[in-house]
């Protein structure tokens, strides 16, 4: 069985080409182009920017997956596509032409969620995760933590109420003039940076207050939402405070700034993890990709439990890309055994959630 997966929520264009074998699914090609170069000037995505640029490299994108995958479009068995969330612009472009590609090889056309397939990038790696799984989902757009009782079965039991983590990430680099993506910029000066230097809030959020059956207000729970804008104020405020800043300064506010933001995940991954006593942990979205979070949350629940693995994929696999959506479809055909129905009669959804 071969799938083949396009993916253009945001500002990266991408196709790839997945093969099932004796091992379970693995991919052949996953070619992502990358726009950074195109929006960096602008110190953020530009939808209209990004959509015309969707346009000009999908194609290409396409026959380069295939190429690399020695596949030809007759031996495509699925065609599968994000269909949201993300900027419309941006999606229509990878959804039309996913539809265009079905309907002129009759072969099934699979819509998938992006969120979905952040989460199933971990389904790539040879050794798969066990259910039941909590996964934290970080990235530009999203901060989540879901708990897995199976297979494309997904409860939320934590979000974010304001800002994203990698959105922090971005807010911060921009406050530190430092360029974009915030992310990748911040973890890079962080390495010779004192962490402690500066000290940030810690973030600690409850659940609105219940009453008892006696109607008396009972102690708020904590809760596993998230919230980051106020750091990212608190930033603001040391940088106003300070005037012009230092190559010193900026390394040493990036590390703090940074270990703020580690510390909020790992907290409430670790209050997860003791409510749920999940077999696996898995970790996700672009954020994913920073080194130093991977190692914290990976201590952190080795530490928390001998019994819960940590997984993570390898870094092409946590930013945006289209191998993680293929493997999402993948799952998807197991589970209808093969009865997959085509799906054209569908639009690109730019608030599509994860039910
Ligand atoms: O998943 P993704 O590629 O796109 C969305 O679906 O949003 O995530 C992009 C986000 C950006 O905010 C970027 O700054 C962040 O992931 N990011 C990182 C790192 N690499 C990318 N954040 C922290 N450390 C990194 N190394
Ligand atoms: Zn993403």
């Amino acid at each position: 069985m071969k799938i083949l997966s396009l993916e253009s929520s945001c500002d990266e264009t991408s196709a790839a080409v997945l093969s099932e074998t004796k091992e379970g699914p693995v991919l052949l090609s996953n070619v992502v182009s990358s726009q950074i170069d195109i929006h960096k000037k602008y110190g953020g995505v530009v939808p209209e920017v990004a959509a015309r640029a969707h346009i000009e490299n999908i194609i290409p994108v396409i026959e380069e997956a295939l190429k690399e995958s020695k596949t030809t479009l007759a031996g495509i068995d699925y065609f599968a596509v994000t269909r949201g969330p993300g900027l419309i612009g941006s999606l229509v472009v990878g959804v039309e032409t996913a539809k265009a590609l079905a309907q002129a090889t009759g072969k099934p056309l699979i819509p998938l969620n992006h969120l979905e397939g952040h989460i199933y990038a971990n389904f790539l790696e040879k050794e798969k995760p066990k259910f039941p799984i909590i996964a934290l989902l970080a990235s530009g757009g999203h901060t989540i933590l879901i708990l897995m009782r199976d297979h494309l079965n997904y409860e939320v039991i934590g979000s974010t109420r304001d800002d994203a983590a990698g959105e922090a990430f971005d807010k911060g680099a921009k406050i530190l003039e430092l360029g974009y993506p915030g992310g990748p910029i911040i973890s890079a000066l962080a390495e010779s940076g004192d962490e402690n230097a500066y000290p940030f809030p810690t973030i600690d959020l409850t659940e609105s207050p219940k009453r008892n059956k006696d109607g008396f207000l009972v102690k708020p729970e904590l809760s596993m939402d998230f919230s980051f804008s106020g750091l990212k104020t608190a930033l603001l405020n040391i940088v106003k405070g300070k005037g012009k800043l230092t190559e010193r300064d900026k390394k040493d506010l990036s590390a703090s700034y940074q270990k703020a933001i580690i510390d909020h995940l790992v907290q409430n991954s670790l209050r997860a993890v003791k409510k749920y006593h999940p077999k696996s942990f898995i970790l996700s979205g672009g954020v994913a990709a920073n080194k130093k979070l991977r190692e914290r949350l990976g201590g952190s629940i080795k530490g928390e439990s001998k019994n819960v693995s940590f997984k993570v994929p390898e870094s092409i696999l946590c930013t945006d890309n289209a191998g993680m959506m293929a493997a999402t479809a993948y799952y998807k055909v197991k589970k209808a055994e093969g009865k997959i129905k085509s799906d054209l009669d569908f639009s690109a959804e730019p608030n599509l959630e994860l039910n």
